[in-house]
């Protein structure tokens, strides 16, 4: 069968603890995997922000935490990622965190209107071999995709610590239509992930990049 998307993640199982395989067992009750169940979750809350490629979390909980009025949808493929995830969530009873675990294109794919306030991407997978430039998630194709889903003057923020992906971002942003430049993303001072950190221990740039969505 042919795949809709070209895979853009590296491993989906990967090392998995004991304490997270458990956690996972509790991922029915927090996933979400279809526009129908977002849009009867979305009746609590005030707002719906997405964070794709979620890592091991420290972002969304942070969020989540801060904001207890949005919902938060919380990205990721890695299944240690979720496990540790579902754990604070099941643990410290986070109602506003739900859970998306498969390629966020299908989901995003099935979205018809515009019902995200906001769009996170953080440190999405580098593929830093040019050959494999082609599987790197944030390119026009995503641009486009994600487009009809965000409310006007959403912002869909981003960022990535390899410098070559953050000029193709710019350049395709660019030409994208539908979106223009915010400088004044609240995001920017947002929790570090482990991938941020990663990036400032070994002493590389972090490019962050703002857009609002217009119609
Ligand atoms: C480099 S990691 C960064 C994780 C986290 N944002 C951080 O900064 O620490 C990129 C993550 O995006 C996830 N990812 C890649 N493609 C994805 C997709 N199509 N749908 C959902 N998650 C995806 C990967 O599994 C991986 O955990």
């Amino acid at each position: 069968m042919r795949l809709k998307y070209l895979p853009s993640f590296v491993k989906r199982r990967g090392r998995i603890t004991k304490s997270q395989e458990e956690n996972l067992n509790h991922l029915s009750s927090y996933e979400i995997s279809a526009y129908s169940e977002i849009l009867q979750a979305k009746k609590n809350f005030s707002k719906i922000v997405l964070e794709v490629g979620f890592g091991n979390g420290e972002n969304t909980l942070s969020l989540a935490r801060q904001n207890p009025d949005t919902l938060y949808i919380a990205s990721e493929v890695y299944l240690a990622g979720i496990g540790l995830l579902l754990g604070e969530v099941v643990d410290g009873a986070i109602p506003n965190i739900l859970i998306t675990s498969g390629d966020i294109r299908l989901l995003i794919d099935d979205i018809k209107e515009p019902v995200f306030d906001d769009v996170i991407v953080i440190c999405p997978d580098p593929w830093p071999k040019l050959k494999h430039h082609k599987r790197r998630m944030l390119t026009n194709e995503f641009f486009e995709l994600i487009h009809p889903t965000i409310h006007d003057g959403g912002e869909l923020f981003m960022s990535t610590d390899v410098e070559n992906y953050a000029e193709s971002i710019k350049e395709q942003l660019d030409i994208s239509v539908g979106y223009e430049r915010n400088n004044n993303s609240s995001y920017e001072k947002s929790a570090l992930t482990k991938f941020q950190r990663r990036a400032m221990d070994e002493g590389r740039k972090i490019y962050p990049f703002s857009f609002k969505k217009i119609s």
